[in-house]
């Protein structure tokens, strides 16, 4: 079954700040965006790659992707107003698949491993699938007013990444009503009341959204350099 895996890379980036979108931003010299688009074509299961990217920076995205030596065909298109609408455009270009991954730009580390797990229970039949975590935080329910309603059941929750697995036709049900948008696809279809299956994914990959964040990503990278050298 071909792979087809859509990576969204059109958002600003608003809560890392700066000029420069995010996925364009620099992690020891090599772009957000390849280091996510690298970390996809590393698991030799993905057959395409659709990038959505900003309106004006498609031909930087073109430059970036022209430096990888991919032996699959990797797309460019303009992403939307939302991640959703993003999505939406990157699923008109797919090629022909039967299991389409969408991949935040922001997750530049996620180990092959996650893929091919998320790859394999979309094969084994689940129509949707979520790589995710532990919370390790006490999370806290607040209303308006700043205050606690109640804490909720730790173990009972986890923290969503990607890529996200779907059978092509469960991804355009998710898509196809225009209006509704959701901070990821698998949400789209628990509306439609449609199964979402959760499989481990991986501390590593993690999502750039906060100045922080950047700190962390280069130290997961030095470790990992380091870890190559010995
Ligand atoms: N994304 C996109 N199109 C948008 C908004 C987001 O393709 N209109 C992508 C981002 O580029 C990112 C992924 O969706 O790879 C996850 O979104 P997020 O981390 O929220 O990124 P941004 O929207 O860029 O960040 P922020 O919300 O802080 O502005
Ligand atoms: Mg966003």
């Amino acid at each position: 079954m071909s792979v087809a895996c859509i990576i969204p890379a059109a958002g600003r980036g608003e809560r890392l700040g700066g000029a420069t979108p995010k996925a364009l931003r620099q992690i020891s010299g090599k772009t957000l965006l390849e280091h996510s688009v690298r970390a996809m074509i590393a698991a030799r299961e993905v057959t395409s790659v659709v990038i959505a990217a900003p309106q004006e920076s498609v031909s930087q995205v073109e430059d970036i992707l022209s430096q990888i030596a991919a032996d699959v065909p990797i797309s460019v298109v303009v992403g939307g107003q939302s991640r959703t609408d993003s999505v939406r455009n990157a699923a008109r270009a797919i090629p022909s698949a039967e299991i389409v991954l969408v991949h935040d730009a922001a997750r530049p580390f996620v180990p092959a491993e996650v893929v091919s797990r998320v790859i394999s229970a979309v094969r084994a039949g689940a129509p949707a699938v979520v790589p995710a975590i532990p919370v390790t935080d006490t999370i806290k329910h607040v209303d308006a007013a700043g205050r606690v309603v109640h804490t909720v059941e730790r173990d009972e929750l986890r923290a969503a990444q990607t890529p996200q697995g779907f059978t092509k036709t469960a991804l355009d049900q998710a898509l196809a009503d225009h209006q509704t948008q959701a901070t990821d696809e698998a949400g789209l279809l628990e509306e439609l009341g449609v199964p979402v299956l959760v499989v481990a994914g991986h501390s590593e990959s993690m999502k750039v959204t906060r100045p922080l964040d950047l700190v962390v990503a280069e130290a997961i990278l030095r470790r990992r350099q380091s870890d190559r050298m010995m």
